[in-house]
């Protein structure tokens, strides 16, 4: 625990929303991606009694590092991993996170917890990193997560922004997308936890089972994220509803999706929408709509029939 008068800084991280190219963007497709500014804060205040401690209230998570809890393994082992990688694994200290999205919700909760983590403790132990630093950290504790991430949720966790990112032989291209006007998008949540190491695992034996059907799905979505940057650059939402909408077609067809995400697509259709996919992983999680002047419909359609759903500005400066 905390000594009650310290009252150090909170660090914090973006959460992402992907509008085109998960999965495929592991296996070389560009995506195009946003981050959701302040989503996930972190800070770090002195331990009292020589344990390390890490709450997340909001999750229901209090652990004690060493204590041997199973369901913070994770956690544990990341937390190690950078205190390790920052050589203060023999200091004690109190972890504290506040996360305004939840975890297990393809809004890239997991890369924010560790940016924002790793930027409280450079602070408290006054290390100086470099933005690339703090990247490649939090890419380490994604692997650890996640097995083979692209790299794209710790991209998005760490600058932030609207970018389009491609991993490449010499390593991940990131690259600012031009957007005159900002995307507004409704976020809504499905309910269902989707987990990414499972679903990206699913997918590689899928792809294994039946390369040719993956390789034409990628090709598909390549080519989706093309057209996209060109609606973006000329603000035509319309043209970038539809292929959301063809989009999520690759995707279902992919085996990411879920009754729980088809649900909310037809729920946000039905109210008006023009454009409506499955962000982040799938299988459960965060679907993003585009409504336009339907907005406020949609979310009043969403609400009622038992989902949560957000207004977020892609590409807003
Ligand atoms: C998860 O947010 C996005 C995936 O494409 C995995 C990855 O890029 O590492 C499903």
């Amino acid at each position: 625990m905390s000594s009650n008068s310290e009252n150090p800084p909170w660090h914090s991280a973006c959460g992402k929303v992907i509008l085109f190219g998960e999965h495929a963007v592991v296996y070389g497709v560009t995506a195009i991606a946003g981050g959701i500014p302040n989503v996930m804060r972190a800070r770090v205040l002195s331990s009292e009694n020589a344990t390390t401690t890490i709450a997340i209230p909001k999750w229901g998570v209090d652990l004690t590092i060493g204590n041997g809890t199973s369901n913070g393994q994770l956690l544990e082992n990341v937390l190690l991993y950078l205190t390790r990688a920052l050589h203060i694994q023999n200091e004690n200290f109190h972890l504290e996170l506040d996360p305004g999205i939840p975890h297990a919700s393809g809004l890239g909760a997991s890369a924010a917890v560790a940016v924002c983590t790793i930027r409280a403790l450079a602070a408290k132990f006054r290390h100086e990193l470099s933005e690339a630093e703090i990247n490649q950290l939090a890419f380490g504790c994604e692997e650890m997560a996640h097995g083979s991430p692209s790299g794209l949720d710790n991209t998005l966790a760490t600058y932030g922004g609207l970018l389009s990112y491609r991993k490449t032989a010499d390593g991940p291209q990131r690259l600012p997308v031009e957007c005159p006007n900002p995307i507004p998008l409704v976020i809504a949540l499905s309910g269902k936890k989707g987990y990414t190491a499972a679903t990206v695992k699913r997918v590689a034996e899928y792809r294994a089972a039946e390369p040719q059907k993956y390789q034409k799905i990628f090709q598909g979505i390549a080519q989706l994220s093309v057209q996209a940057l060109s609606a973006i650059a000329n603000s035509d939402f319309e043209t970038l509803a539809g292929l959301m909408n063809r989009n999520q077609i690759l995707l279902r067809e992919m085996g990411v999706s879920c009754s729980e995400i088809e649900q909310v697509i037809d729920v946000a259709l039905s109210a008006g929408a023009q454009g409506a996919k499955l962000t982040g992983s799938g299988d459960g999680g965060a679907v993003i709509i585009y409504a336009a002047q339907h907005t406020d419909s949609v979310i009043s359609a969403l609400k009622q029939a038992g989902f949560e759903s957000f207004t977020a500005q892609l590409g807003k400066l």
